[in-house]
């Protein structure tokens, strides 16, 4: 026989002790709705891996779940990339959000920190520190930018944004600013060696080290292949 009032209580009881489920969900919802069809490799698929990689990371380190799952999901939203170089635009979009569901300050201004730190700002320059929260999303999310996904989408960006593929006249360079990291023009091959090489020496957790360990061999055979293909004369 079926009893309504005994199958809702585990449903109504999980969100008596605890809300976060349903503001996780609402959250994806938003973003999905701000992100979907993106192409230049920020795209709602982007978010949805952090999350998920998030997560994976979290189970295995001591940390909130729940602001990790809010950061991963909102830790794109408003990227400077995207935004003529304005990094408040993030937190700023972020805090709206999560005012309108009226999560408390606290949390609000964790996540907004988090997100306003995450961001890779150039090889020479000093990273902002992160709570271990923010450390397992800044972990998820350089994961997303090496392996096979990493080369997708180094090249979805690159032509998003009409940068040419690759010029062997032009030397990678390891930006010392913010500033000029963010205004870069190089290409996307250089963008490995600007970025992408470098992040598996840059991971927060043991469990990101050890996910990047193959990504990153994946990298340095695709780009031994390419030089290969493109060096036929030897
Ligand atoms: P971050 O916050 O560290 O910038 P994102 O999640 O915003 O990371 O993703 C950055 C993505 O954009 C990466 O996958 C990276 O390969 C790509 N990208 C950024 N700059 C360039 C560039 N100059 N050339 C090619 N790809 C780039
Ligand atoms: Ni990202």
């Amino acid at each position: 026989m079926y009893n309504e009032a005994y199958s809702l209580a585990p449903f109504i009881w999980r969100n008596l002790i605890n809300a976060s489920p349903d503001i996780i969900t609402q959250t994806a919802d938003h973003v999905r709705g701000l992100m979907q069809g993106e192409s230049s490799g920020h795209d709602w698929w982007h978010i949805y891996r952090v999350w998920q990689t998030s997560l994976y990371i979290a189970e295995r380190e001591t940390v909130d779940t729940h602001v990790v799952q809010l950061a991963a999901l909102l830790h794109d939203i408003g990227d400077w990339k995207f935004h003529a170089g304005d990094e408040s635009v993030g937190p700023r979009l972020a805090r709206e959000w999560l005012q309108s569901l009226s999560v408390d300050e606290a949390t609000i201004a964790h996540i907004c920190e988090i997100i306003a730190n995450l961001s890779f700002k150039g090889a020479s320059v000093k990273p902002a520190p992160l709570s271990p929260e923010g450390q397992v999303v800044q972990d998820a999310d350089r994961l997303d930018a090496i392996g096979a996904i990493g080369i997708g989408r180094a090249f979805a960006y690159g032509g998003a944004k009409g940068r040419e593929m690759h010029d062997p006249d032009a030397a990678p360079i390891l930006h010392a600013t913010f500033d000029q990291y963010k205004n870069s023009r190089g290409t996307t091959i250089n963008h490995f060696h600007e970025k992408l090489l470098l992040l598996k020496d840059r991971l927060n957790t043991a469990t990101a080290r050890q996910l990047a360990e193959q990504r990153h061999a994946f990298m340095e055979a695709f780009l031994a292949q390419f030089n290969a293909e493109w060096n036929i004369n030897g």
